[in-house]
């Protein structure tokens, strides 16, 4: 069969080579049948019925963690004797040359093979869910498989073969997913980092990927990460959340939403700060649902994000240096290069280093409207930060003249934070104002004002207005015939 092995390899304890496979009966070692496992229905979810598992000193209690398609340790270690037997009778680089349905039918019929030699007692749908398995290891992410499927996960986080725990509504919750051995998560993680034509081992043990559907990745491959591999995902959702969404999800009131939509129509020159995964790259995909159609958008990002749904839109993203260490693009590299392509507004994903110092020229050059995300706690620090990149950038600026740069480009901080109970909130709408001596003169908008939880540990607060009533960007409001939108949503807000 196409893809078996020509010659067999040397058989392992359990398992036999092609010759067995194609003569069943006599070559089957110890008939002595697995029993069936019990728990190999796919995609059953119910964490009652899941016998006890082995968890290591340290983990959560099995009742804390979520089941993944209900796999028990019988089911792994059946699935373990059928794969090594699997793998000894395919060729694999034969198989690679199959396209994915012609390969995976041919895993199908080997395994289907192996099961009926090893005399494995199972259910159809056992059988079925070890066949999926077997070949999402064979061809696809192996045990990653399910977790990617589910859109309703934001972040999946492995940290060595037998600890995955994803992101679900706000919360981090471990699962028993769990790959076979470090081996088989390493060679995962190097099947998706190749195919963005990377590598990861132990001579470059970090590495930033891209899965196909878009879904950021990296890599931390051991000796630095100590207990196996460190693999990151944070999963690219198909339908990005909308303005509409954020609103009935309570991340902003309805009137705040106003204001954001406002600023982002206006060219209002906009940062949009928070901590990790608080949701910046989220609200910067809405504000910018707000830029006019015809308007000329050059994004910048690390790993491309964002969704602009504007015709006329270039999207550039970074490029880490190869093997040799040689031709990395910097986003700096990126955020000059978009001054020569006549950019109408500049939008960069991440700013994190010196390109602040160039987004900021930009913003105060004519490119009104611009954006960029950051990692603060607070709009404050949100602008501390990028006094500080510039500084560190090797700009040799007195504080003074980078922070008057900072108040003359920057017209709003928007800050994104993630709460305790996993909600996500827009905390604060802050304006820049101006300089007092060696300050930054700011002004809230809007802020998230929190009252306390519920008896279910739900945080409870509101959007309140702080009553101003002009903002700054008031005239800027009023020359695109918003400003009346602009007063009435404050009013409502103050109310
Ligand atoms: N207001 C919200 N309500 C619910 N979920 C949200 C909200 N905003 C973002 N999310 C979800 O949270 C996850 C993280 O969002 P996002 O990528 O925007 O965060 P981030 O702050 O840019 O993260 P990072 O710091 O890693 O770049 C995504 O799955 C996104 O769909
Ligand atoms: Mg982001």
């Amino acid at each position: 069969m196409f893809g078996r092995r020509t010659a067999p390899v040397e058989a392992p304890a359990t398992a036999k080579s092609s010759a067995a496979v194609k003569k069943p009966a006599p070559a089957a070692p110890k008939p002595a049948p697995k029993p069936a496992p019990k728990k190999a229905k796919a995609e059953t979810k119910s964490a009652t019925q899941a016998p006890p598992r082995v968890v290591k000193p340290a983990a959560q209690k099995p009742s804390e963690q979520v089941e993944i398609g209900g796999r028990s340790d019988e089911y792994f270690h059946t699935k373990t004797t059928i794969f090594n037997a699997l793998i000894d009778t395919i060729d694999l680089s034969q198989l690679a040359q199959l396209d994915t349905e012609a390969a995976a039918e041919e895993i199908r019929d080997i395994v289907n093979e192996i099961i009926s030699i090893k005399n494995v007692q199972m259910s159809i749908a056992e059988q079925e869910s070890l066949l999926q398995d077997i070949c999402n290891d064979v061809l696809g992410y192996g045990p990653l498989e399910p977790l990617l499927a589910r859109d309703d996960i934001a972040d999946i986080m492995v940290n060595g073969s037998s600890r995955v725990f994803i992101e679900v509504g706000g919360k981090i919750q471990l699962t028993n997913v769990r790959f076979r051995d470090n081996a088989q998560l390493m060679n995962i993680c190097q099947r998706i980092v190749s195919q963005v034509g990377r590598r990861v081992d132990e001579a470059s043990p970090i590495c930033d990927a891209r899965l196909p559907d878009g879904s950021r990745v990296n890599v931390i491959a051991p000796p630095l990460s100590i207990d196996g591999a460190a693999l990151t995902i944070r999963k690219f959702k198909k339908d990005k959340l909308r303005i509409e969404d954020l609103v009935n999800f309570g991340s902003i009131s309805p009137e705040g939403a106003k204001v954001l939509e406002i600023i982002g129509h206006c060219r209002i020159n906009t940062l949009i700060s928070g901590g990790t995964g608080s949701g910046k790259t989220t609200l910067l995909n809405c504000l910018t649902g707000f830029i006019e159609h015809d308007e000329r958008i050059i994004t910048c990002e690390d790993a491309a994000e964002l969704q602009l749904q504007q015709p006329h839109v270039v999207r550039l993203e970074t490029r880490p240096p190869n093997l040799e260490g040689q031709g990395e693009v910097t986003m700096r590299d990126l955020v000059k290069n978009c001054l020569r392509m006549r950019p109408e507004r500049i939008i960069v994903g991440e700013v994190r280093g010196p390109e602040a110092f160039d987004l900021l020229q930009a913003m105060n050059t004519g490119h009104d409207g611009s954006m960029g995300t950051l990692h603060a706690n607070s709009p404050r620090e949100a602008l501390q930060r990028v006094e500080s990149m510039i500084t560190m950038g090797g700009y040799n600026l007195p504080s003074k003249t980078i922070k008057e740069m900072i108040v003359g480009s920057i017209d709003v901080v928007v800050q994104a934070a993630r709460l305790r109970d996993g909600s996500r909130r827009i905390t604060h709408v802050t304006e820049v104002l101006g300089t007092e001596g060696d300050t930054i003169i700011t002004q809230d908008l809007f802020v998230y004002d929190m009252d306390g939880e519920d008896v279910d540990g739900k945080i409870i607060g509101k959007h309140k207005s702080t009553g101003i009533a002009r903002p700054a960007f008031w005239d800027r409001a009023r020359y695109y015939g918003k400003e009346a939108e602009l007063a009435s949503a404050l009013d409502a807000a103050a109310e």
